[in-house]
């Protein structure tokens, strides 16, 4: 007989439930909202323009820069395209101060960014640094410049492949100064104040740089669609028909290139249904948001990336933990638990999102990696096997749950697009913590594409994933080419 501590766990994972029918609602309901993005500003599925007309081809040749911001790490590279599908990277990473990222001001944020890419400079291409440091000192007007593209993985609203308006921060960053303002311009401005010989060519989404990657360097010859990330944020970026984009016609001053007829869209699904019309709410999702920095905004976020699992599952362990009758991580006459009191498991955000990837993938008797996990994670020691098992009940409950509301977003582009109507086999790239180490995440998530009616097992089959590795320093590559050069990339679809 189940004890009450397993059989209170199982009660809590079935509020996680999502099951086909939901599946089904939420992408009638993601169609409907992207429709409304499509048409006007200010809805809760952003719908960004973003300007790229085309994607590449794979023969796409050159050097340029890239720097991406977006999570916890803030990387420089330079990227070489060689023209035949292959590109060689040169990168640094470094960790972005907290205090940076949340209390600073956007002049600190875009100072601290332009002295990472001089140090990359003058450790990986010093001797182009240094005669342009010589040009300038000899009065030479002549410059010679890096075009780098800039990977700003939060909403903005863009003006033009170059430029783009902070709408807001996510994934725990909040920098208000830097709300409306043209975030090229800041990091423009940082870099002259530097001296560097750096032009910031393009403003890219993480999510649009997955797609270009994905389409430079993916196998065969079709063109990819959708260029996904699950990893601490969530969001996607596809292809669309110009015509569609009835907005595009009240923007004032928006010029771009119409020959290809398509355009990518950065469609911001981290905000999808803000106003929970149809996304499944336990009472963990609602103290979460309403403890957050962002009440009520990327609700969709929330349920399904990195940045938020962790916490939910802290919310639904502690709740196990305080219910005396079921005494989740407590000391019995049979086991000696410790949790000391300063253990991040009290701690908001405490827990770390890698932790459910090593619970779901020990499916061994003993549990030992989900033990070593507790104790290096949260300092819990000699947590029981009962312990163990809740633990993996609701890991398992919530990463499914996360798993299966992705597909909604997936769905609704597919059909939307109209991709499934031909036999042609529809490429999807994808990157993220989530996707990648959270185990059978793809196999959740295609399951409950195959519930969608209009998909099904036929459609599902036509969908190829494939991991775009480094998908935003290659794709911020690509696209500060087509600033740079515009007109050398082929049309979307490449038929
Ligand atoms: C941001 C998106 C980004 C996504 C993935 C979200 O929080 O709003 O712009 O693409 O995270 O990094």
């Amino acid at each position: 007989m189940s004890s009450p501590l397993l059989t209170e766990a199982t009660r809590i994972a079935r509020d996680f439930d999502y099951p086909a029918a939901e599946v089904q609602r939420g992408v009638a309901e993601y169609i409907r909202q992207s429709n409304e993005g499509l048409a006007k500003e200010n809805t809760t599925l952003s719908q960004i323009p973003t300007f790229v007309t085309a994607v590449p081809n794979g023969t796409e040749k050159g050097l340029y820069l890239a720097v991406d911001l977006g999570g916890t790490n803030f990387r420089v590279c330079s990227v070489q395209l060689h023209g035949d599908t292959t590109f060689s990277l040169t990168q640094s990473k470094i960790m972005i101060p907290r205090e940076l990222m949340a209390s600073g001001t956007s002049k600190d944020l875009f100072t601290f960014l332009a002295r990472q890419i001089e140090a990359f400079l003058r450790i990986h291409h010093n001797e182009h640094f240094e005669a342009h440091q010589r040009r300038r000192r000899d009065g030479n007007e002549e410059e010679d410049l890096f075009d780098l593209g800039f990977t700003f993985s939060f909403p903005v609203r863009q003006h033009g492949i170059n430029s783009g308006t902070l709408i807001r921060w996510t994934k725990g960053f909040n920098i208000p100064d830097a709300v409306g303002h043209d975030v090229c311009a800041l990091l423009q401005s940082a870099i002259d104040d530097l001296d560097l010989p750096v032009r910031v060519a393009a403003l890219v989404n993480d999510t649009v740089g997955t797609l270009m990657a994905r389409s430079y360097t993916s196998p065969g010859e079709t063109g990819t669609l959708l260029g996904a990330i699950f990893g601490t944020g969530t969001n996607g970026a596809y292809v669309e028909k110009l015509e569609n984009i009835s907005k595009l016609q009240s923007m004032k001053d928006a010029h771009y290139d119409t020959h290809t007829g398509e355009m990518i869209i950065n469609a911001e699904w981290g905000s999808f249904d803000n106003q929970l019309g149809v996304l499944p709410c336990t009472v963990y999702d609602r103290d979460l948001d309403a403890d957050s920095n962002n009440p009520g905004i990327q609700m969709f976020e929330k349920r399904v990336s990195g940045m938020f699992l962790g916490e939910i599952l802290r919310r639904a362990l502690l709740d196990l933990h305080n219910n005396a009758s079921v005494g989740l991580f407590k000391s019995s006459t049979t086991s000696k638990v410790s949790v000391p009191s300063d253990s991040l498991f009290y701690r908001q955000w405490g827990l770390d999102t890698s932790l459910l990837s090593i619970v779901e993938a020990d499916t061994t008797k003993e549990m030992k990696d989900i033990k070593v996990a507790l104790k290096d994670h949260l300092n819990i020691e000699n947590a029981s096997d009962e312990d163990c098992q809740a633990v993996k009940i609701l890991t398992h409950a919530i990463g499914k749950r996360a798993a299966r509301l992705s597909a909604v977003p997936l769905a609704a582009i597919l059909i939307h697009t109209g991709k499934l109507n031909t036999d042609d086999i529809v490429d999807v790239g994808v990157d993220g913590s989530v996707v990648e180490y959270y185990p059978n995440f793809e196999g959740h998530l295609r399951d409950a594409l195959r519930e969608v009616p209009e998909v099904g097992p036929a459609g599902e089959k036509k969908v190829r994933i494939g991991i775009s590795k480094d998908g935003s320093g290659v794709g911020a590559a690509l696209i500060a080419l087509v600033a740079s050069k515009d007109e050398t990339m082929h049309a979307p679809s490449k038929k």
